[in-house]
């Protein structure tokens, strides 16, 4: 299979490495509007690959069978949408895109498409996060869950490239960005989500980001559950993540970073391990997920994660800044019931 990738930077690593993996995928071209990112690329993980500044021409020349899409957050949607649109498969990193609008215009361009998308949250694979799906199954099902981010990221990383920190190209701060996976796991376990009551600050990062560095939300689901979560890039380190489940007969699960807790005690699961490059809050499972889709490509099978689920945090986010905005709970948007 024919593979290319657009944005070289920080992340296109854990990708490449992923991709270089699989004995039958072969990256043929790499692009990145700054050249020498997609020549370093190039040389350190596909020597034979084609180096471009603009993906169209890209797509449209080398014709790959996949495209991994790892830029900004305002670009998403309409690489997405070009690909699809030629019938070119997708990767794409996560957040899927930055607004409702864009959503409905990707959900579109799924359905009228020949090709598949799948959105990149690598989390939902953990080994500890499986085992907590099965956990909560046998234990009757997740009646409330709580779960934190606290991360820190100082003036620098905002200021490392332009489109982080703002509004316009990152469609929001740590609830689009850092929070977004956990905000996904949490939703993984409660179910279908209603309504949410919010309000997101710039606590600590003022004159130097406009979007929020703190948020918290209160989170209502189909059945009653109540999800409340917290998240911050003003903590004064990156924290392992926690998401704590309550379950229906009283047993609780407990996630801190990638390890399982059973009412307190710790929980053997199979470590995880860390063999992606990069920050090790990414964690190792762009690998698994990677492969995983190139599979279900080969197989016919459903997407690892497909793009309906991966709307589901992002509705949860949009309302979440609207009640924070308007200072009242707000109903989330439902996925149309004739969507693909
Ligand atoms: N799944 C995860 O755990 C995880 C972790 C980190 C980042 N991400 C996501 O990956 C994406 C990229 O993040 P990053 O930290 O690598 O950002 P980055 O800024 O380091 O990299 C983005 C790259 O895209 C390039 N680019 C910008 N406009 C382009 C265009 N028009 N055509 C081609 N290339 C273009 C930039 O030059 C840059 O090299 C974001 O969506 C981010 O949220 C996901």
């Amino acid at each position: 299979m024919k593979t290319a990738l657009i944005g070289c930077g920080a992340i296109s690593g854990n990708h490449l490495v992923a991709i270089g993996k699989l004995p039958d995928v072969k990256v043929v071209a790499l692009c990145d509007v700054i050249a020498k990112r997609a020549e370093e690329a190039r040389n350190k993980y596909a020597p034979d690959a084609r180096v471009y500044t603009d993906y169209i021409k890209m797509l449209d020349e080398v014709k790959p069978d996949v495209v991994h899409i790892a830029t900004p957050h305002y670009l998403h949607c309409e690489m997405a949408c070009e690909a699809l649109a030629r019938g070119i498969h997708v990767f794409l990193e996560k957040p899927a895109c930055i607004s409702e609008a864009e959503l409905d215009r990707l959900l579109k361009a799924e359905k009228t498409s020949s090709a598949k998308i799948s959105v990149c949250f690598q989390n939902r694979l953990n080994a500890s996060v499986i085992a907590a799906h099965e956990l909560a199954d046998r234990f009757g099902g997740v009646v409330s869950a709580r779960a934190s981010v606290t991360w820190n990221r100082d003036e620098a990383y905002y200021r490392s490239e332009e489109w982080r920190g703002k509004a316009k190209t990152e469609g929001g701060g740590v609830l689009i960005n850092q929070a977004i996976h956990e905000l996904d796991l949490m939703i993984g376990f409660l179910g279908t989500p209603l309504n949410v009551a919010a309000r997101v600050a710039n606590h600590r990062h003022v004159g130097v980001i406009d979007v929020e560095d703190t948020a918290e939300l209160l989170i209502g689901f189909d059945g009653g559950a109540t999800g409340f979560f917290t998240a911050t890039t003003a903590f004064g380190c990156d924290a392992p993540n926690f998401n704590e489940l309550f379950c229906r007969n009283g047993k609780r699960i407990s996630l801190l970073g990638d390890r399982l807790y059973l009412d307190g005690e710790p929980f053997n699961v199979p470590g995880d391990g860390h063999s992606s490059p990069g920050k090790e809050c990414w964690g190792a499972g762009h690998i698994r997920l990677i492969r995983r889709f190139y599979e279900a490509l080969k197989t016919g099978d459903p997407m690892p994660v497909t793009l309906s689920s991966a709307a589901v945090p992002l509705r949860v986010l949009f309302a979440a800044y609207l009640s924070s905005q308007r200072g009242d709970p707000v109903m989330i948007k439902q996925e149309r019931k004739n969507a693909k």
